[in-house]
């Protein structure tokens, strides 16, 4: 039993909602304010418990050492009535199983080879924008993300699927906003739940989008085995198990591609689109990123795998980019009875997680809210940055660490260092970044104008 008396609940609470209507108005602030009130704080969502840890030992304890105990939790299992069991959704031994054929598809010899399409298609883009013309550039960056994934994972296939993808893509958002919804709690704890249904809008495009993958599966396994394929499909397809025989069924692989195109796409353009809003903040680090890119690729060409170990500011810069604007919440199910921070939660027992709570915490950054990429720089000795306490976590830790965070840091590097080395790019008419939270936090009206250098 968890002793009520020996975790603090959070401030804030309400009759009915619980802690929601904190969470849903300025969540990062009302998340941040929660690390005084204990390293393991309990909140509401409606009726339902949740307990939220906010120091980096529990954090690891749960992500790491007590990794087994826990599954991912309700948003998940709303997710799989759509996606399948990939990577990110699915448990246990065949998490592991899954986990062990993906390995290959994200060694760093084949991420190199992925880097092409992100060097080709950020060249072609970038080289696409009107001097002077304003730019929606989170959504150039999500379009940029969507071309380059689909490359790596599909090849010469991309086209086929795009549009399916996409439409998949803006149907399911949304999921999270459900899984801290009240209401959805309370229906739940209330009502006998149903045969649990995704949204119509998503089944229908996942249908349409599981028959295209279909095809390009069969495709892939009729190719000549080392026919000079480098698509990511064809490294799962050609996974083994121990056995040397068995490998993915056509269903996981489809379940992995969704998986792919579901977490390989939103992070990253959330990323470089808060990359370029901390830009236009900070013009001194523009031009010093700007400066670097030019010094480095020599003039306005794309960047590629080659340049990326001298682009040694941008990686600081991007290193603090995902401190400042990391996932802000991941989620947790304990299977077992779980002690934590001196208490037994039961099985059952919902456990949130912040990365963006540890990357602000004053002990192991100095002056956290301070967008300061020269804090990465050895010789500050700052602890967060310097690897201890585990406080770092943009990519999360232990066996559900992110499979794409090398794929992720040369995309970043790549499109930033492309961009940069062409474009000025200076805020537009309309241009009020601010976040938006969903399953990750991104900025919306990001407005910016290119002119050339
Ligand atoms: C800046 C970009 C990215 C960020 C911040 C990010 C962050 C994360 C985090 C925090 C997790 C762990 C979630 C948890 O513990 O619950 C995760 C898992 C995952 N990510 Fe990423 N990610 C990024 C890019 C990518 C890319 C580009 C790919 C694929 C090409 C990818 C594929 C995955 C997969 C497959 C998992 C599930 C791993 C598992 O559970 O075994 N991610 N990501």
């Amino acid at each position: 039993m968890v002793s009520r008396f020996r975790v603090p609940t959070a401030p804030g609470g309400l009759p009915f909602v619980g802690h929601t209507r904190r969470l849903s108005h300025d969540p990062l602030a009302y998340l941040r304010s929660l690390r005084g009130a204990g390293d393991l704080v309990r909140l509401r969502v409606g009726p339902r418990c949740v307990y939220l840890v906010t120091c980096p030992a529990l954090t690891r304890r749960v992500l790491v050492d007590e990794a087994r105990s826990f599954d991912k939790g309700a948003m998940f299992d709303e997710l799989r009535l759509g996606m399948g069991n990939g990577l990110v959704i699915s448990g246990g031994a065949f998490h592991r199983r899954q986990r062990r054929l993906a390995q290959p598809a994200f060694h760093p010899a084949r991420i190199d080879g992925y880097t092409r399409a992100m060097t080709r298609r950020a060249g072609e883009r970038t080289a696409a924008w009107q001097s002077g013309v304003t730019l929606d550039l989170t959504r150039e960056l999500d379009e940029l993300t969507l071309d380059i994934l689909l490359d790596t994972v599909l090849g010469d296939s991309a086209g086929a699927v795009r549009e399916d993808v996409l439409r998949w893509l803006s149907a399911k958002s949304g999921v999270m906003r459900r899984v801290l919804s009240p209401l959805s709690a309370w229906r739940a704890r209330l009502l006998r739940p149903g045969p649990a249904r995704p949204l119509p809008v998503t089944e229908d495009t996942l249908a349409s989008l599981r028959a295209l993958l279909a095809v390009e599966i069969h495709r892939g396994r009729l190719a000549p085995v080392g026919g000079g394929t480098e698509d990511m499909l064809s490294v799962l397809i050609a996974a083994r198990d121990p056995d040397g025989v068995t490998g993915m069924t056509d269903a996981e692989l489809t379940d992995e591609l969704l998986t792919l195109f579901l977490a390989g796409t939103g992070t990253v353009s959330a990323a470089l689109a808060w990359a370029f809003a901390e830009v236009s903040r900070h013009p001194a680090m523009e031009r010093a990123l700007a400066d670097e890119a030019l010094r480095v690729l020599g003039g306005p060409r794309p960047a590629t795998v080659a340049d990326l170990p001298e682009l040694q500011y941008t990686e600081r810069f991007l290193r603090e980019v995902l401190r400042c604007h990391a996932v802000w919440l991941l989620m947790r199910r304990t299977l077992t009875a779980v002690e934590l921070g001196g208490v037994t939660l039961p099985p059952g027992t919902d456990v949130y997680l912040s990365p963006d709570i540890l990357h602000h915490d004053p002990g192991s950054f100095a002056d956290p809210d301070r967008f300061d990429p020269d804090r990465w720089l050895a010789e500050r000795r700052e602890p967060g940055a310097q690897g201890a306490r585990g406080a770092y976590l943009p990519f999360g830790a232990g066996n559900r660490r992110c499979a794409g965070d090398g794929y992720a840091w040369a995309e970043m590097a790549l499109v930033l260092a492309t961009t940069l080395a062409r474009w000025r790019l200076v805020p537009g008419p309309g241009n009020r970044p601010r976040p938006r939270v969903g399953t990750v936090v991104r900025p919306e009206r990001l407005r910016m104008i290119p002119e050339p250098r």
